[in-house]
């Protein structure tokens, strides 16, 4: 089963203008959902108080809807509540291959889902290991918004320098390497893969070699200047949450929702332990640990943009939690706020 969600708003209480809005909400949800009418198992209204000339359901089977189970209720006054608004909540079968709902929020209930109808930015800071790609992957597909990972961008830069046989401790060089980088973020199936001089080097990227590099090539100005400018393009046309270090800081101090991601050390070199062995990467506890601090410091001290979180981030240490824990929690805060 599946479960959408719309609304829509009238001018004025009066049968024409009711059956016309339920036609306009529910073709738009058969249409952003891709859906026949006979998949349709039940349709639900609620209208709120201030609309009383005719039923939603009765509508929705005058447009067609004969089929299904169609019923209304009316919303009780609530005080600050969007006026002359029609609520649904649509339940269809079961679909093969069935992508994420596609809720509709139209005229002026648009104000009730931001998320849907405004650019989101959410910034996910913290630490090497603390869960913050597997988190903002999850939230990313349950908003049905964009993730970047902002820390491949630099990871790239590191694969550059490596490529280019460049010492990463010359800054100079870096800068010169940098200054010509074919870097492009690109978006398959809603996966994100980064093209280094035209190609895939997403799975290159992820050694702990490059880590330790890309957190060297990161504390330099250059780099930074270059890879925010790109990170800032992609967040002002797209809904996206960006996992990165310095995003609720600096790359997008006004993003409406910040998180600061965190766990002890220990438990995210375990994390990272685990996930090294599935990609193939064969290191130690004891070496991943001591990488882990290392990379804290190094991301943490350096001069621009450090690691840390901001003033006005909600912060979540995960050492005890689970995955489904964090996300959970992320989007209650979200949800709150919209
Ligand atoms: O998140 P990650 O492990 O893929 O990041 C690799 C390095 O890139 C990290 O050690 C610090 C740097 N980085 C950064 O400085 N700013 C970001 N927004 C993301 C990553």
């Amino acid at each position: 089963m599946k479960a959408i969600r719309g609304a829509i708003t009238v001018d004025k209480d009066n049968p024409e203008q009711i059956k016309q809005a339920v036609n306009e909400l529910l073709s738009t949800i058969i249409l952003k959902n891709s859906l026949k009418p006979e998949q349709i198992t039940c349709i639900i209204f609620s209208s709120t108080y201030d609309l009383r000339s005719f039923y939603p359901a009765k509508a929705a089977r005058e447009a067609g809807f004969s089929k299904c189970a169609l019923f209304s209720s009316a919303e009780p006054k609530i005080k600050g509540a969007l006026r002359k608004c029609i609520r649904v909540l649509i339940l269809t079968e079961a679909i093969e291959n069935d992508k994420s709902a596609v809720n509709v929020y139209l005229r002026k209930a648009s104000v009730l889902r931001k998320d849907l109808t405004q650019i989101l930015n959410i910034a996910l800071d913290g630490p090497a290991g603390s869960g913050k790609s597997t988190v903002a992957k999850i939230i990313a597909e349950k908003l049905d918004i964009l993730y970047l990972d902002t820390g491949a961008m630099y990871r790239a830069c590191a694969l550059k320098c490596l490529k280019e046989r460049i010492d990463i401790n010359n800054e100079e060089s870096v800068n010169n390497v940098i200054n010509n980088l074919d870097l492009q973020v690109k978006y398959e199936n809603g996966v994100q893969l980064t093209y280094l001089d035209g190609k895939d080097v997403s799975e290159e990227i992820r050694s702990p070699n490059i880590s330790m590099q890309a957190s060297k090539v990161s504390a330099y100005c250059n780099v930074r200047n270059k890879m925010v400018c790109l990170q800032r393009k992609i967040a002002e046309k797209t809904s996206c949450i960006l996992d990165g270090r310095d995003i609720g800081t600096n790359v997008l101090p006004k993003a409406e929702f910040k998180f600061y991601l965190t766990a002890a050390a220990e438990v995210r070199a375990q994390r990272r332990c685990k996930d090294n062995k599935e990609r193939g990467f064969n290191q130690n506890y004891e070496e991943i640990l001591k990488e882990i601090k290392k990379r804290d410091e190094q991301d943490k001290n350096r001069e621009i943009a450090p690691l840390k979180q901001a003033e006005d981030a909600f912060i979540i240490d995960s050492s005890d939690m689970t995955v489904n824990d964090v996300v959970r929690q992320i989007i209650n805060k979200i949800q709150e706020k919209i």
